[in-house]
């Protein structure tokens, strides 16, 4: 029940007079009449508002109501008139120079002797300050609140790489992440593949895996997830299938509207995407979220980056570990293909040698000895060949082109090449050890593969020592063959094949350059350039 001792009873001259007394007021103290004509106006009005009261007098209120809130505020009136009571609110008015301001606002009832409502008695404060302050601090707390989870998931994320073998978790907590920071109700992440142009891998959240299940293979990089991989800057689209480059869903495929689009970019490089749809309980995206969502690519990056590197880590040493087991069942080879015939021959002619002597035969145990210790010197060369090879021996005792001699000669023999020449002007030059193994080893693990895949006949290994820039000597290295050829991303992409890849490190090790070049039909061509360093002195042989 509206009770009048609520509000102030008031004549028209005292409401005159109150005006006057609260002049010095910092609020803005204005009264009006019934039909909303401003009678008075205070000096905290002039401040606030910026009209003096000349200007105001006898005019109605209205100029000071933003029109989307006319309705609101008479309604307030009318209920003040009512003899209802009101309590303070907050709303927004305009001032002369034209801002808005937002003012929290009480309204009273003048009354006559009667107890008539004849008018009204407005005061008003300006909170915008306030009101901006409460909104930075929610601004604040809120990015406090997300530097808090981009952290997190950070060291989760860190742990998810450690623990798991795939990673895939890792990816998917980011993505989590993500949708949590941008109130998106579906995120994915995927990793654009080698060559920028697709994505091996693709983690969703949001969906249930029935939804995932009914919408089918992964995307594979075209339409708007491709055209991100192309684009260093965040893509924001309030109405996806509308993009110019969608190319519209699959069936059930939930509907999706809003979409943010964040690159994970290492350096210049695009190492994946962000997406995020359906932000919840509004239209679109906002540019917070977005920056939300860059805070989190950069962790992202540091996770994928380093997902590869174990990943890479993880086949080199299962490439090691096979390399290694091959290398045993070649020694055995080689112990059964060489060796053992050498000592199985010398045997079975000084067993002859034994009876030719016993029965008297001279001239025949003297030749069967001869071919007996003939297939010994043998078997003692075959086993220093092995002793050297499974070493490296060869590379320590001839040097660099010594040992590629007898390497390039070996492959030709082994692989059945017509034609492998070798040509290089480093005879008798040693290098750092470290440097003669890598080129040793890159134009071996280059021989190996013609060998094993190129089918070629003809092979050539140039070695060339050349000055190159600021008078820095540069010894460069090309494995060149005339086979069926291959297309080096392609062999880039083979994760359990660490040959190329092992080149590459070898290479990188030795701050060279490194280059495959090859088509299929054209044959292939390894470069790797090396910056030159001297063999030290007191890397002396050790006997
Ligand atoms: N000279 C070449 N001619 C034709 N194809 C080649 C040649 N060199 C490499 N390749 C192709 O590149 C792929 C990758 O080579 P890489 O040396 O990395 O692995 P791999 O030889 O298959 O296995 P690994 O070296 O790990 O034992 C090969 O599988 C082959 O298809
Ligand atoms: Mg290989």
């Amino acid at each position: 029940m509206p009770s009048r001792a609520d509000n102030a009873k008031l004549t028209a001259d005292q409401l005159q007079n109150m005006a006057a007394l609260i002049e010095a007021s910092d609020d803005a103290i204005i009264g009006k009449t019934l039909d909303h004509v401003i009678i008075s106006w205070n000096r905290g009005a002039e401040r606030i508002y910026g009209y003096n009261a000349q200007e105001v007098l006898g005019r109605p209120i209205w100029f000071l109501t933003p029109p989307e809130r006319r309705i609101e505020v008479e309604e307030v009136y009318a209920a003040v008139t009512r003899g209802e009571r009101v309590d303070r609110f907050e709303t927004s008015r305009i001032t002369k120079d034209g801002r808005f301001i937002h003012v929290s606002m009480v309204i009273s009832a003048a009354r006559n002797d009667e107890g008539q409502v004849i008018g009204h008695l407005t005061l008003s404060r300006d909170v915008t300050q306030e009101k901006e302050r409460q909104q930075e601090l929610a601004r604040l707390s809120e990015s406090v609140e997300n530097r808090r989870v981009v952290l997190e998931t950070a060291n989760r994320v860190a742990l998810d790489i450690l623990s798991s073998r795939t990673g895939v978790e890792a990816l998917r907590h980011i993505a989590d992440a993500a949708r949590t920071l941008s109130g998106a109700q579906y995120a994915a992440l995927g990793v654009a593949s080698a060559d920028g142009k697709g994505l091996t891998e693709f983690v969703t959240v949001g969906l249930t895996p029935a939804e995932e299940a009914a919408i089918g293979p992964r995307p594979r990089g075209v339409g708007v997830l491709g055209h991100l991989l192309t684009r260093s800057e965040p893509l924001r689209i309030n109405t996806l299938q509308e993009h110019p480059s969608s190319t519209g869903f699959p069936p059930n495929h939930p509907p999706m509207e809003s979409f943010l689009g964040v690159p994970i970019r290492r350096g210049d490089t695009v190492l994946g995407s962000l997406y995020l749809t359906n932000k919840r309980n509004a239209g679109a995206f906002t540019e917070a979220d977005e920056l939300a969502v860059l805070a989190l690519g950069s962790h992202a990056a540091v996770a994928i980056h380093n997902l590869q590197m174990l990943t890479r880590q993880r086949s080199l040493v299962s490439g090691l570990i096979r390399a290694q087991e091959e290398e045993r069942r070649a020694v055995a080879y080689d112990l059964h293909d060489g060796l053992t015939q050498f000592v199985m021959a010398s045997h079975a002619h000084l067993e002859s040698f034994r009876r030719a002597h016993s029965a008297g035969n001279e001239d025949k145990a003297g030749r069967e000895l001869e071919q007996g210790l003939r297939y010994l010197k043998e078997a003692v060369v075959e086993s220093r060949r092995l002793v050297n090879g499974l070493r490296s021996l060869a590379l320590d005792d001839l040097g660099l082109a010594g040992a590629l001699e007898q390497l390039v000669a070996e492959e030709k023999a082994r692989a059945g090449w017509t034609d492998a020449e070798l040509i290089h002007n480093i005879a008798e030059r040693r290098y750092d050890k470290g440097l003669e193994a890598a080129a040793y080893r890159v134009i071996q693990e280059a021989l190996t593969n013609i060998r094993k895949h190129a089918q070629a006949k003809q092979v050539r290994v140039v070695l060339l020592e050349e000055m190159g820039e600021m008078e820095r000597p540069m010894l460069s290295v090309e494995v060149r063959d005339w086979g069926v050829g291959f297309v080096p991303e392609d062999a880039a992409r083979l994760e359990d094949h660490v040959g190329l890849q092992g080149m590459v490190e070898r290479v990188s090790l030795m701050d060279g350059a490194f280059e495959v070049t090859s088509k299929p039909g054209e044959g292939a061509r390894v470069r790797a350039t090396f910056p030159v360093i001297e063999a030290a002195h007191d890397e002396e042989e050790i006997e």
